[in-house]
């Protein structure tokens, strides 16, 4: 019997300052399961990071604790690929091909662009814009069917679609036509400061998220001051559009906890915030905790993060020079005789 191909998934988070609670119930830790019925490849997309002004030193330490933080979030990279962007250089290479059909126009609309160029003012560059048309390119190369993702990436995602149906209409069906896979509740957690923005990496305030590696004093700590709603129902724990405080603090406790919110509503009813709050912390620090602790494991065994990684990269470019000598071909490249 012939044996089944399985249906491909990519996804990638950059190794820019601290990996927060988002990155994790958004993206990572959806991963995991997916490994199960997919092809999965997951990386740690450095050229991305470069887009904004990095220290190199701490861009290799960052990226390096991100792969080791991948696979204490649960990556097995025996079933997976796990590796580094700049490891495979097919991806800034399809991703020049797919310039030359991406538009400056749908380019400057993107939100992530303009909300970037507006906190990096003094370095809009190139690379801030192409930004999208190389995630395009992470995902294209590799015929990814899914892509698990937090919403903030969903327009992102979009464009790819827009650009593999050009391509594929312009020079013939080359391209397999992605498809977002969002967590219910967790693919847009928000800023514990001002809980209608995402909780972003990138916020001054440090209160604003929970990093992957705050200890516990810290994380109970920003709990405590998280910002909750002050209305007539003041103290009442309840999931609802006009709470989005609390609704987020109660998406964390159920993501973290396993319980569900109208449980967790029913757990805490006449509580008060005080108590609901160190709650949330508890979930989120039983969480993180053996996550951290694995982390610190691997960090201290370099060798077999060198040889992950190498796995990764080889079995990645398998396919990524696959994918980009067909889409040479279908421009009109001529092949290199070797
Ligand atoms: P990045 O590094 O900003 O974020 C990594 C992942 O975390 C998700 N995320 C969130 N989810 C829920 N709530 C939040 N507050 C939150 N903040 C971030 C993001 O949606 C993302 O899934 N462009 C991407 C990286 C990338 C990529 C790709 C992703 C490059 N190439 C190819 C998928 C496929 C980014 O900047 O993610």
């Amino acid at each position: 019997m012939a044996e089944e191909v399985k249906k491909r998934a990519f996804s990638g988070v950059q190794p820019t300052g601290k990996v927060t609670l988002g990155n994790y119930l958004g993206a990572i830790r959806n991963w995991t399961p997916l490994q199960e019925q997919y092809d999965c490849l997951f990386c740690v997309v450095d050229l991305h990071s470069l887009t904004v002004a990095q220290v190199p030193a701490e861009l290799r330490k960052n990226t390096l604790e991100l792969v080791a933080l991948y696979i204490a979030c649960g990556i097995d990279p025996e079933k997976s690929a796990l590796f580094i962007q700049s490891h495979v250089h097919e991806h800034t290479e399809l991703a020049w091909i797919l310039d030359t059909i991406a538009y400056v126009g749908e380019l400057n609309r993107m939100t992530q662009f303009k909300d970037k160029s507006r906190k990096h003012a003094d370095n809009i560059n190139m690379g801030l814009m192409n930004y999208p048309v190389l995630m395009a390119s992470d995902i294209l190369l590799y015929q990814a069917q899914y892509v698990p993702v937090g919403k903030d990436q969903v327009q992102h995602v979009e464009l790819t679609r827009d650009l593999a149906e050009r391509f594929n209409a312009r020079y013939s069906d080359t391209f397999v036509v992605p498809e977002c896979l969002l967590s219910k509740s967790g693919s847009s957690i928000k800023s514990l400061q001002e809980p209608t923005a995402k909780m972003s990496k990138s916020d001054p305030n440090e209160n604003g998220y929970i990093s992957l590696s705050d200890d516990i004093d810290t994380i109970r700590r920003k709990l405590r001051r998280a910002v909750t709603d002050s209305d007539t129902d003041a103290h009442c724990v309840r999931h609802s559009a006009d709470k989005p405080g609390v609704s987020n603090l109660l998406n964390i406790y159920s993501l973290c906890s396993g319980t569900s919110i109208a449980e967790a509503e029913r757990l805490f009813e006449g509580k008060g915030y005080g108590v609901f709050k160190d709650a949330v912390a508890d979930a989120v620090i039983s969480v993180l905790q053996p996550i951290q602790a694995e982390q610190k494991r691997l960090l201290g065994d370099k060798a077999y993060l060198e040889a992950v990684l190498k796995r990764g990269a080889d079995k990645a470019s398998c396919i990524a020079q696959k994918t980009l000598a067909k889409v040479y071909r279908k421009v009109g490249l001529i092949p290199q005789i070797r």
